[in-house]
């Protein structure tokens, strides 16, 4: 079973070839960066017409691809930029018509969360955070349909606090990656930093109290290369202590509940940080329960992981698929059970 999955959620166009023995025939991801760099976050109507002079170009590789192995066409339908969601929507329809295919609108969320199972073997149930730069989230991955959110953020996400506390110390778009590296060089202990909600023992998350006092430390300090590091290094090392804080509450809901379960994952933009990744396998390890790192080109978004949802939907069943229908929705969550 193959399937060909387009993703243009965002500002990263992506068309991928994805099979169900798990190989990724064919990926190729273009990222708008340059483009919105300059703005400091995502133009949506930049975005858009992004994604369609992408598509365009990219239906040259679409040409050569056998058709007679393709079984399916997906694509993100949402949550995202309602633009973009256009664009590779009604790409994909077009295609699914003229190719005479089944058409899969994939939930980019969902797809996230499943995204761990195409690389490694989970089984379900397992526990995600979901880091993303629209979500933070911990849920349970019951089945490729059925997911549970223990919590999620109340306010911003951890990726857009990443990037708005980037914007703040001028260093442009995406903040993730940028803090990342100048935190390596730093000492996170030079500044301290609120951890917002932590004092609950939920599962949700709040940001935007960090990100203010973020941005009043930064309007306090000489902005040279010696603070750039070290206060890179305190916030990133602050994000890591709210993560562990709620995990360590998600795996009480779990245990309290009774439901059994042997892996975790993170996954979304901001897995991609390689000192969360590694603070957090320990924290599980610790644990006794399986950690499983996504591939950083699978963290951020990307179709191979909109291809692999639509394979786990057809080989998990009940898929039910009107003809050639797929809705562009900016805004939907991920659905408890559909
Ligand atoms: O998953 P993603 O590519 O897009 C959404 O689906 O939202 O996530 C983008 C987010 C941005 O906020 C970006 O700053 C963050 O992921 N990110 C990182 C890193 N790389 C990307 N955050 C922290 N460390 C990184 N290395």
């Amino acid at each position: 079973m193959k399937v060909l999955a387009i993703e243009s959620s965002c500002d990263d166009t992506s068309f991928s070839v994805v099979s169900d023995d798990k190989s990724i025939d064919f990926i190729k991801t273009i990222n708008h960066r340059k483009f919105h760099k300059k703005h400091g976050g995502v133009i949506p109507e930049m975005a858009a017409r992004q994604h369609l002079d992408i598509m365009d170009n990219l239906q040259k590789s679409i040409k050569k691809f056998d058709f007679k192995k393709i079984d399916s066409i997906a694509a993100t339908y949402g949550p995202g930029l309602i633009g973009g969601l256009i664009v590779g929507s009604s790409f994909a329809k077009g295609l699914s018509i003229a190719r005479q295919r089944k058409l899969i609108p994939i939930n980019h969320l969902q797809a996230h969360l499943l995204s761990p199972r195409l690389t490694s073997n989970l089984s379900f149930p397992y526990l995600c955070l979901l880091v993303s730069g629209g979500n933070t989230a911990l849920v349970i991955v019951k089945s490729p349909k059925k997911f549970v959110t223990l919590g999620s953020t109340i306010d911003d996400s951890a990726g857009e606090c990443f990037d708005k506390v980037s914007k703040a110390l001028g260093l442009g778009y995406p903040g993730g990656p940028i803090i990342e590296k100048l935190a390596l060089k730093g000492d996170h202990h030079k500044y301290k930093l609120p951890l917002p909600l932590t004092k609950v023992r939920n599962c949700n998350f709040s940001f935007s109290g960090l990100k203010t006092a973020a941005i009043d430390i930064i309007n306090k300090n000489k902005n040279n290369k010696r603070f750039l590091e070290n206060f890179c290094a305190s916030f990133q090392y602050t994000v890591g202590e709210i993560f562990q804080k709620k995990i360590r509450n998600s795996l009480d809901v779990m245990n309290n509940e009774g439901i059994k379960f042997k892996d975790f994952s993170i996954c979304g933009g901001v897995a991609a940080n390689q000192y969360l990744n590694k603070l957090i396998k320990g924290f599980i390890i610790e644990r006794n329960i399986n950690f499983h790192q996504v591939p950083l080109s699978l963290c951020t978004d990307n179709a191979a992981m909109i291809g692999w949802n639509a394979i786990e939907l057809m080989q998990y069943g009940k898929l039910k698929l009107n003809d050639y229908n797929i809705r562009p929705t900016p805004n939907i969550l991920i659905h408890e059970n559909f």
